[in-house]
């Protein structure tokens, strides 16, 4: 059996699905590995990389479908890849199934079986698989990074013989992956942390990375038996606002992570609330691409609102796409691992697999 990977659009994604650590991996599963011709220059891995763990270097993208038995890639096929397509194979990558109706629908009408690791159920055994754990994580990571090249401050507490400059205070709303490695990648810096989230149980992590705990007193648990977060009642958010509003007018950096599973983003930031913040402090929404945390907040750009700089992330990943494309690579190596008959060498889809059920997108 063959694994094929085509080249993503340059324009829009850096990532690659297949390293040449992962190619050696799938052949060492007894598969054979193609790829497109300068599948990834761009990230300064030439072909001969690939070449010399025994990947086949094929010379366009119809070239690796018409050969391939099983495509991987990063996003949704556009409609001149699904074009070449070839008819049984499967497909395996970020279909983002509500946003790619009309594509899937086609990908669909040629019998192609069609993965998208983002439904991927969140269980012990699929923790290696998890593309939204591994890609958050780095998201995290890369918010504080960019808000400290952004701020106009330094971040750690300094005392100097010049004086004592004080830290910065950092707020990050909604404490789940992003959010905590924000939280980790914050207090490193030496700021000073305090995370709020609807969900109880984040309290304990959130303290645990050394982080402040803010809460919306007297109110239920707003967790679902999967662990997942619940839309919030127009009361809660009123008092979330309330708790908010000193929290905001003290803090130099928020970083907004709330997310809803398959919902727009939570609005939580309001403009009257945003204005309470100091000029020269920052708002960063990583949320911005699903509608938003935070008023004033448009992808891919950066507004400025009474000297208060509003950040609107956009393809987060194709700043850091050496790193987000190795741990996807892996997350996809574990994947087809478990798809994958050895003994049979064939692609085995087993609906008893709580993995292979819910990855599946079987009608749109
Ligand atoms: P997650 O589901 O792990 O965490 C979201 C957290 O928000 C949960 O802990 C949830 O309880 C909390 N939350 C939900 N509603 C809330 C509310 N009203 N108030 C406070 N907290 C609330 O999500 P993850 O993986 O950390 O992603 C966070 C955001 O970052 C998402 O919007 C995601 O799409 C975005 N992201 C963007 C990337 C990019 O390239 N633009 C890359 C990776 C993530």
């Amino acid at each position: 059996m063959i694994v094929g990977s085509i080249k993503e659009d340059l324009a829009l994604e850096k990532r690659i699905s297949i390293t040449p650590e992962t190619a050696k991996n799938l052949m060492g599963l007894g598969l054979r590995v193609h790829i497109e011709k300068d599948y990834a220059n761009h990230l300064g891995l030439d072909d001969s990389k690939y070449r010399d763990v025994g990947v086949e270097i094929k010379s366009s993208a119809n070239e690796v479908s018409k050969t391939s038995d099983l495509i991987i890639k990063v996003n949704c096929p556009s409609e001149n890849e699904i074009n070449i397509l070839k008819e049984n194979t499967i497909l395996v990558g970020m279909m983002n199934p509500s946003k790619n109706k009309n594509q899937i629908d086609k990908i669909m009408n040629k019998k192609i079986k069609i993965f998208s690791l983002e439904l991927l159920p969140r269980i012990t055994r699929a923790q290696s698989m998890d593309v939204l754990s591994s890609q958050s994580n780095l998201a995290g990571y890369r918010a504080v990074i960019d808000c400290v090249a952004e701020f106009e401050k330094s971040i750690p507490m300094m005392m100097t013989a010049a004086g004592t400059v004080p830290a910065a205070k950092v707020l990050v709303i909604g404490a789940g992956v992003a959010g905590l490695q924000a939280i980790a990648t914050a207090k490193r810096l030496g700021a000073i942390v305090s995370a709020t989230d609807v969900r109880v149980a984040s309290k304990e992590q959130v303290e645990s990375l050394g982080g402040k705990f803010l809460m919306v007193e007297q109110y239920e648990d707003m967790e679902t038996k999967g662990g997942y977060a619940k839309e919030v009642s127009e009361d809660y958010k009123k008092k979330q606002a309330e708790m908010m509003k000193e929290a905001l007018k003290k803090n130099d950096i928020v970083i907004c992570t709330a997310l809803i599973p398959g919902k727009p983003a939570p609005r939580i930031l309001t403009e009257e609330l945003v204005k309470l913040m100091k000029p020269g402090s920052i708002v960063y929404d990583l949320a911005a691409e699903q509608g938003g945390n935070s008023a004033f907040s448009e992808p891919g750009k950066i507004n400025t609102i009474d000297g208060i700089k509003i950040i609107g992330v956009k393809s987060l990943m194709n700043s850091l796409p050496l790193t987000a494309s190795s741990l996807y690579a892996k997350n996809l190596f574990s994947f087809i691992r478990n798809l994958y008959s050895r003994e049979k060498k064939i692609f085995n889809i087993n609906f008893e697999d709580e993995i292979i059920e819910k990855s599946m997108i079987k009608e749109i």
